[in-house]
């Protein structure tokens, strides 16, 4: 059997493309190997979005050109971001690349599969590609294919609710990679929420760069807290999680959502950015700060438990310490459950870029620092206060630095390890299972994939551990 090897760099919707690249594979007679030197065919999806993303790939790729001499018989494609940024041109640069396409024409992967298989069914001649391909263009029934997936894991699943984003934040490369918006149709997603539910998946995350905008621009009139409701309504999902909401889109309609369907995880992912409204401005997110405060606020009246995680760019072009200074107090002010934080980093095509007053690397490096450390505290006093508290956690699967601990998340979307064993329900009397669990408690002898409740005994930074209440 031949086989692939697929390394993904990025986001959560780069991942779930990886499912899907790895299940037109799969469906076409590839195993896949962990192994760069067995692999018949290598697959690297991209990501575009700072500059260190995109040379670790150009690393990976410059290792490449040995493996590929002591085998020429090797396939190697470049996807995602990057492939679609860069295009063709990739192949000046590393002309060893047979095939790049870009985030809207994963379809296309089959054609450069199987092309030839039709005359020649041998393996070994199943690809059809002579000389560097590439499949970057417009494919307009792209979002709505439906392409066979071979989903990572068994508990949580990914489903994207739409493609492309037309925000033109103005530091950001994705309008420009994954093209304009583009919204699933309603239909289209369920059927696809029932069918993972039917698999035995627990928990969905709904995909898209801005899902408050769902549907936008469909004829059908669904919008995204009317796309959760139907959703709600699946039996067998238990938890509903989605990702990135934009603050301008937040609405009251959304927040009551959250706040009265119970599958709807208490967590959101709410980017803000920056802390001055004048680098907000800079930044064309159209919203300024005290908007941005009255949502948290909104949130936090409906749905006092709900954690909220954010993202910071520091060192945007113009940033001044004053600027910089408005970013730190909103951290302190608004006190996230967690934060991802970055370097502002210039990206081809983008506005920024050409802004005046670019912030010098050592400046946006201890601003950096300085965001991360003030953090860090945040976020550890609000795991110390989980401290002695039961909370109910999906389990996912085995603790990856201890195969004696099973690890789960909350409904707030914090990271939980506590002993166990995968294969056996140790005390299961004791075992106090979510209402809606009970009754399959018996059917699996296995923890994964169920939701229990953990005392918490150890705050940590990044995790909290507990013990099986
Ligand atoms: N659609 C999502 C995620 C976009 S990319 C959103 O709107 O939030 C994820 C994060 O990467 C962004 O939120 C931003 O904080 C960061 N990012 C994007 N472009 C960047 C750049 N050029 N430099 C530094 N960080 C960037
Ligand atoms: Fe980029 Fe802004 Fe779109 Fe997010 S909303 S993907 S940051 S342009
Ligand atoms: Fe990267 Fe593209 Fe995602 S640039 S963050 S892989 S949308």
């Amino acid at each position: 059997m031949p086989t692939v090897y697929i390394k993904t760099f990025g986001c959560q919707m780069n991942v779930h493309d990886s499912e899907k690249i790895s299940g037109i594979f799969s469906e076409s007679g590839y195993g896949q190997t962990e192994s760069v030197k067995d692999a018949d065919v290598i697959v690297l999806n991209t990501c575009s979005v700072r500059q260190k993303a995109e040379q670790k790939v150009y690393s990976d790729l410059g290792r490449l050109r040995l493996i590929k001499q002591k085998n020429p018989a090797l396939k190697i494609a470049v996807a995602g971001c990057i492939a679609q940024q860069i295009g063709s041109s990739l192949f000046k640069k590393f002309p060893y690349v047979d095939f790049v396409f870009g985030p809207g024409n994963i379809d296309k992967l089959e054609e450069w599969i199987n092309g030839r298989s039709k005359s020649t069914p041998a393996d070994s001649e199943r690809i059809l590609t002579r000389g560097q391909v590439t499949a970057l263009g417009d494919n307009p029934g792209y979002s709505a294919k439906t392409l066979p997936l071979k989903r990572e894991g068994r508990v949580k699943a990914w489903v994207s609710i739409m493609h492309g984003c037309d925000n033109f934040c103005s530091y950001c490369v994705v309008p420009y990679t994954r093209g304009r918006e583009r919204s699933r149709t309603s239909r289209d997603i369920c059927s696809e929420v029932q069918d993972i539910a039917g698999q035995g998946f627990k928990e969905i995350t709904l995909l898209g760069q801005n899902v408050n905008s769902y549907g936008r621009k469909q004829e059908e009139k669904t919008d995204f807290p009317d796309l959760l409701k139907v959703i709600h309504e699946v039996p067998g999902i238990e938890r509903i999680r989605f990702v990135t909401s934009h603050p301008r889109d937040l609405s009251e309609k959304l927040i009551d959502c959250i706040r009265d369907l119970h599958k709807i995880c208490e967590h959101i992912h709410l980017p803000i950015q920056a802390g001055s409204d004048r680098i907000l401005n800079l930044m064309n997110r159209r919203y300024t700060y005290q908007q941005y405060k009255e949502k948290i606020g909104m949130l936090r009246t409906a749905i006092p438990d709900i954690a909220i995680t954010t993202d910071i760019i520091a060192g945007f072009p113009g940033e001044t310490d004053e600027d910089f200074n408005y970013t730190i107090n909103a951290l302190k002010e608004i006190e996230f459950d967690g934060i991802f934080a970055f370097k502002y980093s210039e990206r081809p095509d983008t506005k920024a870029l050409n802004l005046p007053e670019h912030v010098d690397e050592d400046i946006k490096a201890q601003r950096l620092s300085q965001v991360l450390e003030l953090q860090a505290s945040i976020t550890y006093n609000k795991n110390k206060a989980l401290e002695g508290k039961a909370v109910e956690i999906l389990v996912e699967g085995v603790s990856e630095t201890d195969k004696h601990r099973l690890t789960g998340r909350t409904r707030t979307n914090k990271i939980v390890n506590f002993p166990g064993d995968p294969k056996n329900i140790r005390s299961s009397s004791s075992i106090r299972l979510s209402s809606s669990q009970a009754n399959r408690s018996k059917r699996k002898n296995s923890l994964i994939g169920r939701l229990i409740y953990v005392k918490i005994l150890e705050a940590k930074q990044h995790s909290l551990y507990g013990e099986l209440v």
